[in-house]
């Protein structure tokens, strides 16, 4: 038995705010009214949806593997307020696997297999990490992927059951975004305490590590380009907004993370730290 900590000390109060918000939103695939009738109704356009919805039911599985393993990993290392707020997203990637699941149900088809879709297991390989850092700037591409994908799917309103699923995983992704921003931010501001050097370097790297899972999401596109077209989703802008929005959250993560560690630094000039917000 591990328990690295008999009484834990709780004091990362954005951590353990975000842990009880994800503790009251949680909701369950019963919720939703699967019996309403199907909008999509031609056996192209099932097939078509069947092919689409495969790297998304296969990045909601991966990322319940990846988080799962991670909650031992933070225990060890005795953050355990990270530890507790992965537990809850466990559960809500666990809801989302069920919700596609059900949903390739309601369509009758199957996902690709994996054997014909290697850019899809290739693209979820190349998140995979047991360090929680190097493993949140990785996902930041699929979660930010889903949530664009997830709006897509709730502005052009395909189905009613795949609408209502959008918007019940929109206010999950939300959250994960959310705790992902508190963790790096508190990473960097440990390390930035450490030495500037420490900080860009490991900037760097995460960076480095964003850019090679990005690298991957051109053949997943490559792969589905004729359904991402039958949809009517327009696959640049979607390769443009994906990559700017995740760079841009990762460098927020890494810039606030640096002035906590500034402010902190400079305590004893009330103004400064004032300045940088703490
Ligand atoms: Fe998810
Ligand atoms: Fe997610």
């Amino acid at each position: 038995m591990n328990i690295y900590k008999v009484l834990p000390d709780l004091k990362k109060k954005k951590h353990l705010s975000i842990w009880h918000k994800a503790l009251r939103s949680q909701w369950s695939a019963e919720d939703l009214n699967w019996d309403v009738p199907q909008r999509i109704t031609s056996d192209k356009l099932k097939d078509q949806m069947a092919r689409l919805l495969t790297p998304i039911i296969m990045g909601e599985q991966s990322a319940l593997y990846s988080v799962s393993g991670l909650i031992p990993v933070l225990g060890h290392q005795s953050d355990v307020e990270s530890q507790f707020y992965l537990t809850t997203w466990a559960v809500d990637e666990a809801r989302h696997t069920e919700l596609f699941a059900r949903y390739y149900h309601r369509l009758g088809r199957e996902p690709i297999s994996i054997r014909r879709f290697p850019s899809g297991y290739l693209f979820q390989s190349a998140i995979v990490s047991k360090d929680a850092a190097e493993w949140l700037s990785g996902v930041l591409i699929s979660e930010v992927m889903a949530k664009l994908i997830m709006e897509e799917f709730r502005r052009l309103d395909l189905d009613p059951v795949l609408s209502e699923i959008s918007n019940g995983i929109l206010e999950d992704e939300a959250r994960h975004l959310g705790f992902n921003h508190i963790y790096l931010e508190d990473r960097f501001a440990g390390l930035f305490k450490k030495g500037a050097a420490d900080g860009r370097s490991f900037s760097q790297h995460l960076h480095t590590r964003l850019q090679n899972v990005l690298d991957q999401v051109k053949p997943v596109l490559d792969a589905l380009d004729p359904e991402i077209k039958a949809v009517g989703i327009d696959r640049q802008w979607l390769f443009e907004r994906l990559s700017k929005e995740a760079k841009e959250r990762l460098e927020k993560s890494v810039l606030c993370g640096e002035k906590v560690a500034l402010g902190s630094a400079q305590a004893a000039d009330p103004a400064q730290a004032a300045a940088y917000g703490r």
